[in-house]
């Protein structure tokens, strides 16, 4: 019986791949520009990371976390995210000795089980970084630059930025009264995860998904316009920068984040092309989760692109990168001594950076000439017993069928056509 792969997750395929790749290294390159450095991570984490990292209280933590035991009873979780493993590796590795700020940047596989629908899957992607170390606000705006760049790079238009602040933990505490006192009327009719997100995690009430909630969220007072003159002075500066760098930018004081850690300035990059999913890269400061986890008190933000609707929103723009292969060649063979000159040629051409290729499945000449037409190969070649005799054979541009003759002996002269296009 046929087994597909899991709701949720995709395979991609070699075509696809490429302008993954190219995706990922316009990113990865912008991310080097502004001096970060790429951090690994493995694949799952102990739970509790993400508990007392993203917050227990959040859906991720209470609904979308593939969490198992181990052969050990030990509790493990595939990562849904990357910030808290990042905080984990930067306290585990004594990255606070290092010159701040220490700036990190990521490409993960992530795992969250979601209601799959268009731009939300089980298995996704992110293209994310985190910079530790910097308190005041121009590292948080530059992250904001370096994204837009990217953007920029990719050709993405229209992508809309809102920027929100949270506040610190202590004017939170402080609009978290006002919040439940405005909602404390209400209690009786919302639903049962609002119920115990009242006493647990006021912020939370106005994230709910369900209509009635939703409705009486929309009038609640918001945390945008209870911040202290400090959170306020910081948020200002942002845009501030912002506005100087040229990068438009809304405040949209609703934004609450579907994830614990953060304070003062959050943002995201929307857009109406991903499906109800708009929101294609998140972002925000998160002064108090080195702490939280166990390191020492280290400022930090970050954000996290994904990828899969970063790549949805390209398509309907009309992107589609163009990642350059280089042009190789295909040598035919007539019979076995043939072949065994094709693959000689081809192991040295490839050796010297080259694509090439030989017969390997025992096609007929014409049946190699027909492959070699659908291939991504830009160049043909026949060898037969007169070619290998001569030392002599005719490179054919397979856009056009003009021919040129090459001597066998010169691979440098092979691959200088070759790579000029000719
Ligand atoms: P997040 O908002 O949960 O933030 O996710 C960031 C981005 O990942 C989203 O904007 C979205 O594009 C993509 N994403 C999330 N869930 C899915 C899904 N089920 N399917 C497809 N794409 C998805 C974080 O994860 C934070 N760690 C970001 C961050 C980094 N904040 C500070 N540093």
């Amino acid at each position: 019986m046929k087994i597909n792969a899991a709701k949720g997750t995709r395979d991609i395929l070699p075509e696809e791949t490429a302008i993954w790749q190219e995706v990922e290294r316009i990113f990865a390159d912008t991310c080097e520009l502004f001096q970060y450095g790429e951090l690994r991570l493995p694949t799952f984490e102990h739970t509790e990371i993400f508990q007392r990292g993203v917050g227990d209280t959040t859906d991720i933590v209470q609904k979308e976390m593939y969490t198992f035991d181990d052969k050990a009873g030990r509790s493990l979780t595939l990562r849904p995210e990357g910030t808290a493993g990042a905080v984990r590796a930067f306290i585990e590795n004594g990255m606070a000795s290092r010159p701040f700020p220490v700036k990190l940047y990521y490409i993960l596989n992530l795992f969250r089980y979601e209601n799959v629908q268009k731009g939300r899957y089980r298995e996704f992607h992110q293209l994310g970084l985190e910079a530790f170390g910097s308190a005041p606000p121009e590292l948080y705006a530059e992250i904001i630059a370096l994204l837009q760049q990217i953007f920029d790079r990719l050709g993405l238009k229209n992508t809309s930025l809102r920027l929100n602040s949270l506040g610190t933990a202590d004017s939170r505490a402080d609009y978290t009264l006002v919040l439940k006192d405005y909602y404390k009327p209400h209690l009786s009719g919302l639903c049962r995860d609002c119920q115990s997100r009242y006493e647990a995690n006021p912020l939370r009430l106005l994230d709910c998904k369900v209509e009635h909630d939703q409705a009486i969220a929309a009038d609640a007072p918001l945390m945008f316009d209870h911040l202290n003159a400090e959170d306020r002075a910081h948020f200002d500066r942002v845009c501030e920068l912002l506005e100087a760098w040229d990068i438009s930018y809304v405040i949209d004081k609703r934004i609450v984040r579907g994830l614990d850690y953060y304070s003062r300035t959050v943002f995201e990059f929307v857009s109406d092309n991903v499906g109800t999913q708009g929101t294609i890269c998140g972002g925000g400061r998160y002064d108090g989760l080195v702490q939280a986890l166990g390191g020492s008190s280290v400022p930090a933000c970050g954000f996290a692109l994904g990828q899969e609707r970063l790549m949805l929103e390209m398509q309907a723009q009309g992107i589609v990168p163009d990642p350059k292969k280089k042009p190789g060649l295909y040598i035919a063979s007539l019979d076995k001594a043939a072949l065994d000159y094709a693959s000689d040629l081809a192991i040295q051409l490839r050796r010297q950076g080259t694509p090439a290729a030989f017969d390997l499945v025992g096609r007929s000449l014409k049946a190699q000439m027909k492959y070699a037409g659908k291939s991504a190969y830009a160049y043909s070649m026949v060898l037969g017993s007169d070619e290998i005799a001569a030392n002599k054979a005719r490179l054919r541009r397979l856009s056009d069928g003009s021919e040129n003759d090459v001597d066998l002996n010169d691979l440098d002269g092979i691959q200088a056509l070759i790579a000029r296009g000719e």
